[in-house]
């Protein structure tokens, strides 16, 4: 399977914390990859450095072969790379349907490599009215994205990031503030759409159970450091994992987690 992502020795800090040191992580197409870490390990800043958001004071960053380190993060996203965020980014005071075309706007607006892409939005309303319906949100299409409820704010969140119709998504925390039995509902639409539409997915999650559930590869993150990389069971099982990420935030195994 092809490398679709590949950072070579990203160094980050902020004065005397180190938010990322020495991560080198090769992505394969299609994986779904789990970000793991105790609170400021680093998962959002590899995240950030990803999309351009932080540049890395060293190392570089790939996308199917090409060096996106020096990139802004909307020429970072015309290329593919789309994410939602910790808490969602929305415009609250627009309905449901108009969030997600604003979406398909961007993509519109991006210029004929998109266009060749995303030909299904010669009608993009019902390519919206598409994603709705695979997210679940078909009910809330005339809402307004302010007064929704978390979980569903969080799934329009990610249904954004879609539309855009992304390469690479990236997720962080998509299912906190969704409570324990909506996660997985959540997760199996999200899984269910990157699978449609062959998307190379890397999620941060807290909840080892939705991490061990839909992950085929997980990163265990510790003091900006990777100290685990592989198969979940594998790093879930990790002394090392069990002691700095596990013991430090998860609640034990079978029990709910709301972290
Ligand atoms: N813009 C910034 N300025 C200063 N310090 C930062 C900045 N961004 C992150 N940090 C610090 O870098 C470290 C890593 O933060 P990061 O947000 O990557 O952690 P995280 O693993 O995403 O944690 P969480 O699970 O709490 O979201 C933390 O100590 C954090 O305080
Ligand atoms: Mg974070």
């Amino acid at each position: 399977m092809a490398v679709i992502l590949d950072a070579r020795g990203l160094e980050k800090s902020f004065g005397a914390v180190t938010a990322a040191s020495n991560i080198n992580v090769a992505v394969e197409q299609d994986a779904v990859v789990g970000l793991i870490g105790s609170n400021g390990a680093g998962k959002t800043t590899f995240l950030n450095m990803v999309t351009g958001y932080l540049k890395p004071s060293a190392g570089t960053i790939h996308f199917e072969g090409r060096d996106i380190t020096p990139l802004a993060p909307r020429e970072i996203t015309r290329l593919g790379i789309c994410r939602s965020f910790q808490i969602p980014q929305l415009f609250n005071t627009m309905t449901v349907l108009d969030n997600l075309l604003v979406g398909v706007g961007i993509v519109a607006a991006a210029g004929s490599k998109w266009g060749a892409r995303n030909s299904a939005y010669d009608d993009p309303v019902k390519a919206v009215d598409t994603m709705l319906d695979q997210f679940g949100l078909g009910s809330y299409r005339n809402r307004q994205a302010g007064l929704l409820p978390e979980g569903t704010r969080k799934l329009l969140d990610i249904a954004m990031a879609m539309v855009v119709r992304p390469r690479i998504l990236l997720l962080d925390e998509p299912t906190s503030g969704v409570s324990a039995d909506e996660k997985f509902v959540l997760m199996d639409m999200v899984m269910a759409a990157v699978k449609e539409h062959k998307v190379t997915v890397l999620f941060v999650e807290h909840d080892m159970d939705v991490v061990a559930r839909y992950t085929d590869r997980v990163l265990a993150f510790y003091e900006g450091r990777i100290i685990a990389d592989g198969a979940p069971a594998t790093v879930l099982d990790d002394v090392e994992v069990r002691r700095f990420v596990i013991g430090s935030h998860a609640a034990p195994a079978g029990a709910a987690s709301h972290a």
